[in-house]
């Protein structure tokens, strides 16, 4: 009896023990599976409606190119590891393409969007699908109209977050921050961008300047009739948030600073950085800069501030000043005007460099330590003399405004793709003897620069790369016509900075400086007034991708040529075949 008790006791305590452990095992399956499911990558599908949008800007209305009628552009938000699916609908009157700025693009090169480089445009009434993943980055990147000057209106953010389950910020200690803001600092002009540019293009003079520098689509409170749409953004006291700085500014490369606040850098370009604290930012176009902030202050609004760094001499830049508030439980005694930063100079080139050179990559660089392809690209501007009689010649002296990279000023193809003519072996589109050096050694920074080296010569041309291949690329700055801190953005690739300097590089002496250890990693470099950069690469990515100078006015001009990556072994190391909808010429 005793026995049979003791027996029941057992078999209920056991039955007890089993349905507990059942219990936890389904409850750690359940927390696996969402584990998994967040881990499991996503596909997103969106519709971009390219069409006019009725804005005021500066006392005056406008009719801007928006996407979904929305300026700047709707933000997309994914995981890393997710696909985007976006559906290009042109329903305004000019030929558009967007690219995904950043944007390794793997094998998916149709999906770049340059136009002429990796499609023909989206004819009005047309659309395109594009197609891509987005995988090992993180951080902050964009997209943008790749036409023309489009851009100026045609933009947003891209930001990509650690997958859940699979990565965390490494910062914080690994919690999302209590907000992310993403910041868009653009540049308006009153006239249409595309006759400012059309206008430049007929004449050969140089376009106009903007009229103003914006914050998320506004000039703010330092311009006429802008205060009532100063952009604010409503933060708490004593949290920790996350600024997602990008300029999408045409033409400008920008300080920027936040009263009384010191700001930490965590990334770059979609790649983290060592946290690195500073009072000023200086980003170029194309360049994006994620910090974090505390909001430790007295409550009250404080100004956040851009103005250009302007960089070349002698050369007209837009001198404003745009602002935007962050704003933290000010209560009506405290309505005063927010506290404004103070901005470096525009020339300050010592305060651009120390900001730069500051970053350093997160982890220890993966890089090759052989390099197979040495180029040496001289980068900068130009003039055509004028001989070809009908044109007009509104440069200085009778000439036309152009720029080089190794004195080719590149010229767009019209009728193909250059990566159509590639994959469908058409002949004729392109050539593939873009030179490894400058045609011509001389002193790039000196003084006075021979007139005879300032006119470059047109050319559809690209750097054949092998699959795989290490490459190094010094990217020197010239002084013709006038020197100028140039951004200059490969697409489909990040890369390593391994150095910068001023005059000329010379690799006796500066090899040596070379970081090799914790360099950062970005996809624009901002290669330093009459000065150079050097960065590394591996070309594992097959196709054709432009690299230019993000000043728009500067690629406009040819300061562009593109790197052709030739097929590796199988499926893996090949471009993708090209989607059924590619537009046609
Ligand atoms: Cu952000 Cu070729 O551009």
């Amino acid at each position: 009896m005793q026995a049979a008790v003791a027996g029941m006791i057992m078999s209920r305590s056991s039955r007890g023990i089993s349905s507990c452990l059942l219990f936890i095992i389904s409850l750690a399956l359940l927390v696996l599976c969402s584990q998994l499911q967040l881990a499991i990558a996503r596909a997103q599908y969106h519709e971009f409606v390219i069409k006019e949008a009725a804005v005021t800007r500066l006392c005056r209305k406008h009719s801007i190119m928006t996407v979904n009628g929305q300026f700047p552009g709707p933000a997309v938000e994914m995981s890393e590891g997710d696909s985007l699916i976006v559906r290009v609908i042109n329903r305004g009157s000019y030929n558009v393409t967007v690219h995904w700025h950043g944007v390794r693009q793997m094998r998916t090169g149709w999906s770049d969007g340059p136009e002429y480089v990796t499609q023909c445009p989206i004819r009005p009434g047309r659309s395109y699908t594009y197609r891509f993943t987005v995988a090992g980055q993180e951080g902050t990147l964009w997209w943008h109209a790749h036409s023309s000057w489009l851009r100026a209106t045609v933009h947003g953010a891209l930001v990509v977050r650690p997958r859940a389950g699979v990565s965390a910020y490494p910062f914080n200690a690994g919690k999302p921050p209590a907000r992310e803001i993403p910041i868009l600092l653009g540049e308006w002009w009153d006239m249409n961008p595309i006759d400012v540019v059309r206008t430049a293009t007929r004449t050969g003079a140089a376009p106009n300047i903007s009229d103003a520098l914006t914050v998320n689509g506004q000039p703010g409170d330092l311009y006429k009739c802008s205060s009532k749409d100063t952009a604010t953004f409503p933060v708490k006291s004593g949290e920790t948030n996350l600024l997602r700085f990008i300029n999408a500014a045409l033409n400008t490369e920008l300080f920027v600073s936040l009263a009384g606040h010191t700001m930490t850098v965590v990334g770059a370009d979609a790649s983290y950085t060592k946290p690195y604290s500073t009072s000023v930012l200086m980003i170029a176009p194309g360049q994006t800069t994620d910090v974090l902030v505390t909001f430790d202050q007295p409550p009250g609004r404080y100004y956040l501030a851009a103005r250009a760094y302007a960089s070349a001499q002698g050369v007209p830049f837009d001198n404003s000043t745009t602002t935007a508030i962050f704003d933290y439980g000010a209560t009506s005694s405290s309505r005063s005007s927010p506290a404004m930063p103070t901005l470096p100079a525009y020339n300050d080139t010592a305060t651009a460099t120390t900001f730069t050179t500051s970053l350093r990559g997160l982890r220890k660089a993966e890089m090759p330590s052989r390099v197979d392809e040495n180029l040496f690209f001289t980068v900068g501007v130009g003039l055509f003399n004028c001989s070809r009689g009908a044109q007009s010649c509104g440069g200085p002296n009778n000439t036309r405004f152009a720029a080089s990279i190794n004195n080719v000023s590149f010229v767009l193809p019209s009728t193909v793709s250059i990566l159509q003519a590639h994959y469908g072996g058409a002949q004729g589109v392109f050539t593939a003897d873009f030179p490894a050096n400058p045609p011509l050694q001389f002193d790039y920074t000196a003084q006075n620069v021979s007139r005879a080296l300032w006119q470059p010569v047109p050319g559809t041309k690209v750097y054949r790369l092998k699959y795989g291949a290490a490459v190094q690329l010094v990217l020197q700055g010239t002084n013709i016509f006038a020197a100028e801190n140039h951004p200059i953005h490969i697409h489909g690739y990040d890369f390593y900075i391994l150095a910068e300097g001023f005059g000329n590089f010379n690799a006796a002496t500066d090899t040596a400086k070379f970081n090799l250890d914790d360099p950062p990693m970005r996809n624009t470099v901002g290669v330093p007034v009459n000065g150079w950069a050097v960065i590394r690469f591996v070309a594992d990515n097959p196709g054709v991708w432009l690299m230019h100078c993000h000043l728009d006015v500067h690629i406009t001009w040819g300061l562009a040529m593109a790197f052709l990556v030739e097929d590796g072994v199988g499926e893996l190391q090949s471009l993708e075949a090209p989607p059924p909808d590619l537009p046609l010429c």
